[in-house]
């Protein structure tokens, strides 16, 4: 039985006052669910998103790290800063990194490996660009970016990791994949596992869709046979829209 994630992904929104706030209006809210509940917020807000939520079932995560434990690079955030902090995820692939800040499959891979080694849950960000849907490549490129981002990851490992499915084209667009659009490429995405890994693992993955969820789409994409769960961006901001998400 894989349990339902659904993980808000902020991105670059929000102060501490508004974060601290927000989890204020929503702990009550999504206690009694059997959903699991992430924010991935910007780095400045998780230390005190870690003492607003403490004694809640929100648990917190990261949407980038990198995968050196210390240097010179600035302007990074190490894995051992996260696990200082106590964060249990961390987004890594997500198609903004890779489209504005030159992440590669490599650098995910290497990402994921280092947030394994630190006890931090990879959420694994896969998905095509509309021009490559259009041309008929979905299949071909999400494949890809799955097989390249898990090179060496070990059977153990991998069952730790979640993917999130999210159509380039569809993320923050309000242009939603359909329901049926987004289970068939992630039934492609547990068949890439199960090649991958054979057959006693790739049911266990969990696998999420993101890309303009709403509470008004969320209950017809979490009904999807293969979706697991959701990572959702601007709706996420909003206190009851991300409830009626998580309550689905
Ligand atoms: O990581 C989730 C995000 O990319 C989806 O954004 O605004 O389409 O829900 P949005």
């Amino acid at each position: 039985m894989r349990i339902p994630i659904i993980a808000g992904n902020w991105k670059m929104h929000k102060t501490i006052d508004e974060a601290v706030q927000f989890v204020r209006e929503i702990k009550d809210k999504v206690q009694g669910t059997d959903v699991e509940v992430v924010i991935c917020a910007p780095f400045t807000l998780l230390l005190p998103l870690k003492e607003a939520a403490a004694g809640t079932n929100i648990k917190l995560g990261a949407q980038n790290m990198h995968w050196e434990n210390q240097g010179a690079f600035t302007g990074e955030i190490s894995p051992l800063m996260l696990k200082d902090i106590g964060i249990d995820y961390c987004i890594i692939g997500h198609s903004e990194r890779r489209q504005y800040f030159g992440e590669t499959d490599e650098t995910v891979n290497k990402k994921i490996h280092s947030a394994l080694n630190h006890g931090i849950k990879p959420i694994f960000c896969v998905g095509e660009t509309l021009e490559e849907r259009e041309s008929g490549k979905t299949e071909e490129i999400v494949k890809n970016q799955i097989q390249k981002g898990l090179v060496n990851v070990t059977d153990e490992d991998v069952t730790k990791i979640v993917i999130a499915y999210e159509p380039v084209w569809a993320i923050g667009t309000g242009r939603t994949a359909t329901p049926e659009q987004a289970n068939e490429v992630i039934y492609q995405i547990r068949e890439t596992i199960k090649e991958l890994y054979g057959e006693g693992i790739y049911t266990e993955i969990r696998i999420q869709y993101g890309g303009s969820v709403k509470g008004s789409n969320a209950e017809e994409i979490m009904n999807q046979e293969d979706i697991d769960g959701a990572l959702v961006g601007g709706a996420s901001l909003l206190p009851d829209e991300f409830v009626q998400i998580v309550n689905f």
